[in-house]
């Protein structure tokens, strides 16, 4: 198959699945049957998102990779202070990013009708080491998730009308988290030349997406927006499952370092970083 087109989100597919709205009480519509993302894109931007998106692609406000159990979505606020540093941002955008990502709290427990969130939060330029995938959760939590990036690329995505089977995405996961794991270990290795032969295939799989039907597209989410998506209990991880059951995603591969912050339901998984 030839390389995939990479479009932006469009109002159009609310009928296959990915629900695209300006109008973020409409999350919730997650919870329906076939719909894998309700994506909530922004109005614009405020003074202190442009101020944090500087802040994050300078390597002035850097996160490392954590996780934060949050008990209620009350103490997010709380354990967001406690948790986050204030290098390189200034108090008000600070403040503002804490309340930002409290009302994701809120918004996950209202959808989720369970109290308690992980919340995984990072400052990261992106790298080639995840491909297409789907986000897990523990055995019997609602299969729901947030994910906000606040700058930089958006995350792809595919529709479910247009993967042709499971069998077909979890080949092309297999062989892409193998290819993976070598080129991974050869960077460790130094082998160079090997490290690059494993970096080539995984970029020439990257490019065919083999479980897509021909023609289909890849789309992106636009930068700044919320979304709310269907996650898989963990234990039909590799299974027959159909293809709806969970939105199929990928972080982009390179560019400016991005603030990504994901929240799911509190009690165990194995959710993926975004
Ligand atoms: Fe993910």
């Amino acid at each position: 198959m030839a390389a995939q087109q990479i479009q932006s989100a469009v109002v159009d597919i609310e009928s296959s699945g990915v629900v695209v709205t300006r109008d973020a009480a409409r999350l919730d519509e997650v919870r329906l049957a076939d719909t894998q993302a309700v994506i909530v894109t922004p109005g614009g931007r405020s003074d202190w998102e442009f101020g944090l998106a500087a802040a994050v692609e300078r390597g002035a406000f850097r996160i490392p990779r954590k996780v934060l159990s949050i008990r209620h979505a009350e103490e997010a606020a709380h354990v967001l202070e406690a948790g986050l540093s204030s290098d390189g941002i200034d108090f008000e955008t600070r403040v503002a990013l804490v309340d930002d990502i409290a009302d994701l709290a809120a918004r996950l427990e209202r959808l989720s009708r369970r109290a308690g969130i992980m919340l995984r939060i990072f400052t990261e330029a992106p790298t080639e080491l995840c491909g297409f995938h789907l986000d897990t959760v523990g055995p019997r939590l609602p299969p729901f998730g947030l994910l906000k990036i606040y700058n930089g690329e958006g995350t792809r995505y595919v529709l479910a009308a247009d993967v042709t089977a499971m069998s077909a995405f979890y080949a092309y996961l297999g062989r892409r988290e193998g290819l993976s794991a070598k080129w991974r270990a050869a960077c460790v290795a130094g082998q160079a030349m090997e490290a690059e032969r494993w970096r080539g295939e995984m970029c020439a799989l990257d490019r065919s997406l083999p479980f897509l039907r021909q023609g289909s597209v890849v789309r992106q989410v636009p930068a700044g927006a919320i979304v709310a998506f269907r996650h898989l209990d963990v234990r039909e991880h590799w299974s027959a499952h159909p293809v709806g059951r969970a939105w199929l995603h990928c972080s982009p591969m390179s560019g400016v370092p991005r603030l990504v912050v994901n929240l799911t339901p509190l009690g165990g998984g194995a959710a993926r970083p975004d």
